[in-house]
């Protein structure tokens, strides 16, 4: 077999671990299994579209601006994109809001700008994802505004109604997720509402059959349209409890969370098969719920052989820093050993039995870099760590824009400057806490949702190239250093190594669905696994400190003669015995 020998200091250019990955690939390995479907064999790249690029200048992305960068998405070998909600929408939160699940919002484009997207993706092998938002839909919407008005009526029924309590207060003492209570007082019913999240996202009542009928319908109408797959919103919480009791206390307004009230209400699992075999079997799209508060041994009944959706986003790595309700001012401390922990339960939970969808960014998270790593990390080595480990795991690797950038968080001193009104809400619970306002701005640094969602940093020309406008959530200030042009033409930047690793994996099928087994669980530095088929090993090392890390193969328990393929400095002695900080490595052995 050939191989690429690595020696002491050669210094690696971006292209030569790409030359290593594809003389490894050639050279006989095993051939992917061919029961894997598509999506199982692809990366998948979630597009925030409001930043993603903008095509008109009025400072939103846009249908036909995501249409203009698919070539960009094909060096990142992506055979998916998942589009947040593009329905018409009042975008009270930015369009997980729906209006009208058919229609277009104007403000991304048309119908046909839709159909064009489809089309010209699909040419490239890039299948488009929908986003539908099943627990809730917007205040505006035709049927909220219909089953406002009065008990009686088509609609009435639709959606979560209770009368008063006695004394004429709220039904019981359950919290929104985005704070404040899960009630809304209608004057025209003389009764409330529920709302898992804001008071413009009434909950949908899943009981009535004509509701679920009417949401199947809206999965039917993109199916027809050519949609590849469905991310399934806030899909724990669309089955309510029998009883609307009070829950235990956890807040200083004397509520509890809606989120333990609801969450995984015995029942879910009979509407969610219901959906699969009425609307899903037979096509060839995928489905992934959204799925806080499913934890990895629950994963069998959610995407086991006998389970509803494809995939599952389980939370417990990505919501380390809170074991409980996500109070932004009450966070929690983690080790690495936590984070290997939740990364190993979910692997073991889908090793033989469904499929895990890697992820370690999204639109509701801050980045990752500064998540996982903290704001004082080395960005690059720090973004190359995670990208290594996010591309390694088994599973479908889940991309989230400007993650391949090495994106960060931004830091704006007025609270005016955030959009986000989950953000908004967490600041005034920690004023209500006791915190000062610069305590609360910084538990919003840490934490909004804001962090994720400015514009991508496509170059150094003005606004970062997202628009000709003024954008909507301002750009991150360090775009003239963190950009996709410049970092197309650096050989070591975070982008050329997403790039090469992404080809590495289609080179190496072991990487898709090879055996996964940790190493060195108890170290507090280094996350190891190995990755193993009948044709090839592969061995995973990256150093999460910012301090050297000891290591040695014996440790590992690797024998043989390892050689390294790729490592995030570029170059290793022959013999590597410490990773350097935040360094990662893929060995084959
Ligand atoms: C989860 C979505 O990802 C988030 O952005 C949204 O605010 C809530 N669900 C409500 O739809």
């Amino acid at each position: 077999m050939m191989r690429i020998r690595i020696r002491k200091r050669l210094v690696i250019t971006a292209m030569m671990p790409i030359i290593a990955a594809a003389l490894v690939g050639f050279s006989g390995e095993k051939k992917m299994d061919d029961n894997l479907k598509w999506w199982q064999k692809t990366n998948v790249y979630e597009i925030y579209v409001n930043s993603f690029q903008d095509s008109d200048g009025d400072g939103y992305g846009d249908l036909n601006g995501i249409t203009s960068r698919l070539d960009y998405l094909k060096e990142l070998k992506v055979g998916a994109i998942w589009l947040t909600p593009v329905y018409e929408s009042p975008m009270v939160d930015n369009g997980y809001d729906v209006a009208d699940y058919k229609k277009i919002n104007p403000r991304y484009g048309t119908m046909q700008d839709m159909e064009h997207l489809i089309f010209e993706a699909k040419k490239r092998g890039i299948r488009v994802v929908m986003d539908l938002v099943y627990n809730h839909t917007s205040d505006q919407n035709k049927w909220f505004i219909e089953s406002a008005k009065s008990r009686t009526g088509k609609y009435s029924d639709w959606y979560i109604w209770r009368d008063p309590a006695p004394d004429g207060g709220e039904p019981n003492n359950w919290r929104g997720i985005f704070g404040g209570s899960a009630w809304t007082w209608c004057e025209a019913r003389g009764q409330y509402y529920l709302h898992t999240f804001a008071a413009q996202q009434p909950d949908l009542n899943w009981e009535n059959p004509e509701v679920r009928k009417a949401l199947y319908d809206i999965a039917r109408f993109w199916i027809g349209k050519g949609a590849g797959g469905f991310r399934m919103d806030a899909i724990p919480y669309i089955e309510k409890p029998v009883s609307f009791a009070d829950g235990p206390v956890d807040d200083t307004e004397g509520r509890a969370s809606i989120h333990d009230m609801t969450v995984n209400t015995p029942g879910i699992l009979d509407f969610l098969h219901e959906f699969k075999n009425q609307v899903i079997k037979g096509h060839d799209v995928f489905t992934v719920g959204e799925a806080n508060g499913i934890s990895a041994d629950q994963l069998d009944d959610w995407v086991g052989e006998n389970g509803v959706f494809d995939m599952l986003f389980e939370f417990s790595h990505s919501t380390l820093a809170f074991k409980g309700a996500e109070t932004w001012c009450k966070p929690d401390e983690w080790t690495l050993k936590d984070l290997k922990k939740a990364l190993r339960d979910s692997q073991a939970a889908t090793a033989d039995n469904g499929w895990y969808p890697i992820y370690f960014e999204n639109h509701d998270r801050p980045r990752s870099i500064d998540f996982y790593f903290g704001a004082h990390a080395d960005r690059a080595l720090a973004g190359k760590a995670l990208g290594t480990v996010l591309l390694t795991l088994r599973g479908t690797p889940f991309l989230y824009q400007g993650e391949e950038l090495g994106m960060t968080n931004v830091h704006w001193d007025q609270l005016d400057t955030y959009d986000d009104l989950n953000t908004r809400s967490q600041y005034e619970i920690a004023l209500k806490e006791g915190f000062s306002p610069d305590e609360a701005m910084r538990f919003v640094h840490r934490f909004s949702r804001d962090n994720a969602r400015t514009p991508m940093q496509w170059d150094g020309s003005e606004h970062a190239g997202f628009t000709n406008g003024v954008p909507w959530l301002p750009v991150n200030e360090n775009y003239t250093a963190v950009n996709a042009e410049l970092q197309s033409a650096q050989p070591d930047s975070v982008l050329n190594w997403y790039r090469g690793l992404a080809a590495f994996r289609c080179e190496h099928p072991v990487l898709t669905d090879g055996r996964f087994e940790e190493r060195m669980t108890e170290s507090d530095q280094i996350y190891a696994f190995t990755r193993t088929d009948g044709s090839e090993k592969l061995l995973i090392v990256v150093n999460f400190s910012g301090e050297d890390a000891v290591f040695s193969y014996d440790a590992l328990g690797i024998g043989g003669a390892p050689q390294v393929l790729l490592s995030s400095y570029g170059f290793v002695p022959a013999v590597p015995d410490t990773l350097r900080p935040y360094e990662a490595m893929v060995v084959s052995y």
